[in-house]
């Protein structure tokens, strides 16, 4: 509900938009966040660039400066899931898949 993801947004350690400013109007393009222990590890949740202004590098963008702001914090653990079709562009980032054999794993609620 809306109510849920305004508590979900409220409790991230950092959330960044885009935005496109246009003849007085501001649309929303871009949106990231990270959820972190503020110490060792961050996670990046809700990475998505508006259809209409995907491949101009703005995603690329989004995630180096989300990065920057979370290395400035000293945090060196930054995790995220890729989405199948995503896989490459979070490897084309520097992201890497299974280091050292570690795997992400999931527990699915019965
Ligand atoms: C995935 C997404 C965030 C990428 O953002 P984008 O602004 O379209 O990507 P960029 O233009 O910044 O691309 C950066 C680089 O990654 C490459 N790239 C982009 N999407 C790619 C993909 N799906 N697979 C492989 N490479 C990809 C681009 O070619 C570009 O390469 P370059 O730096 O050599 O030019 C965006 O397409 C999106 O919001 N998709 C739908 C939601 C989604 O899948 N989110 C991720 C959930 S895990």
């Amino acid at each position: 509900s809306h109510e849920q993801m305004k508590i979900a947004l409220e409790h991230s350690f950092l959330v960044v938009t885009l935005w496109c400013i246009k003849d007085n109007n501001k649309q929303l393009i871009g949106f990231i966040r990270a959820v972190s222990d503020h110490v060792y590890n961050a996670t990046l949740w809700d990475v998505v660039i508006h259809p209409d202004f995907q491949s101009q590098g703005l995603g690329k963008a989004l995630i180096q400066y989300t990065l920057q702001k979370l290395r400035q914090r000293n945090i060196e653990n930054i995790t995220l899931f890729a989405g199948s079709k995503a896989v490459n562009f979070y490897h084309h980032l520097g992201f890497i898949t299974d280091p050292n054999g570690i795997k992400g794993m999931f527990w699915v609620s019965p």
